[in-house]
């Protein structure tokens, strides 16, 4: 029936008409894209090859780097409950080590598998390179991928473990993101805010939530050009002196961090990532980020604490220790 054919055939000209229409208005005037948005509603498939390769912009933040020390079988035979992240520098030797030696200790627990990861960039000193290369043929807790390591390129270190847990270790239950000189609490962190017992949450992201704006004052560590972020409020984010998330988040910020324009300022990246995918961080009060005076007492309320040094982290963590019986 000659005329069915021909309507049938209106009909897709129409659609692919009206598809054309909503592409070339809906192309962006800035860079950045999320999903392309195809027409459902398609009757026929035209003959013709049509993709629409032509039109999908480049990741803006590709994150082309590659694992120049890698750890990737870290998970082959174990699936860990908890996968900490631990951004450092080249020089920080004794803080990996006093981490090693204390909270970060993957035998604490005879029951929970906790893996420690320390990330790091690519230094300009090729000694210091040589010098984490050794002990990472010591230790196997190290993992670095080639950009340049600089207070600038935090993001980066960030989303390197991001994509390492996504990539060698998407089956781990959580993951913590911290720094070198912080000191947490395990048992508060694994038994009262994770509960190894309890069904893992999913889509889950906690921490210390701030709600804050960009700094315009060049002289701040945190200075935020506003050609760079416009807005004059940040999404809410947590301090990255620590964060927790439920293992899923981190492929998802990870993929998510390919199409968004990249910032120095690693913790508000984040939150932006977490804004984009619609996940809301929850406040904790345990996690400090701001430095606390040792007592028993006080760091036995907590997840973080920060501004701790090597000798300290030693020094709280044998008090603790050794005085588990006691009561507060
Ligand atoms: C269609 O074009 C794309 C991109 O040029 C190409 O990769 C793909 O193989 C083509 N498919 C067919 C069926 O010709
Ligand atoms: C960050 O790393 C990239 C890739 O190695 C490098 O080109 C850039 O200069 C680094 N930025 C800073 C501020 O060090």
């Amino acid at each position: 029936m000659p005329s069915k054919v021909s309507c049938l055939y209106l009909l897709t000209v129409v659609c692919w008409a009206s598809a054309l229409w909503y592409l070339s208005i809906s192309r962006p005037t800035s860079t950045y894209v999320g999903h392309m948005a195809v027409p459902k509603r398609r009757i026929v498939k035209p003959s013709k090859n049509i993709t629409f390769t032509n039109i999908r912009t480049r990741p803006l933040n590709p994150h082309t780097f590659e694992f120049i020390i890698n750890e990737p079988k870290k998970c082959e035979s174990i699936t860990p409950f908890l996968v900490i992240l631990i951004s450092t520098t080249h020089k920080e030797f004794d803080a990996r080590q006093a981490i090693r030696e204390t909270w970060g200790d993957e035998n604490t627990f005879s029951d929970i598998r906790i893996l420690t990861i320390f990330l790091l960039g690519w230094n300009t000193d090729a000694v210091l390179n040589q010098m984490v290369e050794q002990e990472s043929q010591i230790f196997h807790d190290i993992v670095v991928e080639n950009f340049i390591d600089s207070y600038h390129n935090l993001t980066l270190k960030t989303l390197m473990g991001l994509r390492w847990v996504a990539t060698f270790c998407p089956k781990a239950q959580y993951v913590m993101k911290t720094d070198s000189d912080i000191f947490v609490n395990m048992d508060n962190l694994i038994y009262k805010l994770l509960k190894p017992t309890t069904k893992p949450r999913r889509r889950y992201f906690t921490g210390y939530v701030i709600y804050g704006g960009p700094i315009r004052d060049m002289r701040s560590k945190w200075y935020m050009p506003r050609d760079v972020y416009p807005e004059s409020k940040y999404p809410p984010f947590c301090s990255g002196t620590g964060y927790v998330f439920s293992a899923d988040v981190a492929e998802l910020i990870y993929k998510t961090s390919l199409h968004t324009r990249l910032l120095h300022l690693e913790d508000v990246y984040v939150g932006l990532c977490l804004r984009k995918l619609g996940i809301h961080p929850y406040q904790n009060n345990g996690f400090n980020h701001w430095k606390m005076a040792y007592s028993l007492c006080r760091y036995r309320r907590v997840i973080t604490v920060h501004q701790i040094s090597p000798e300290e982290m030693h020094r709280i963590w044998n008090d603790m220790s050794s005085k588990k019986h006691l009561r507060c």
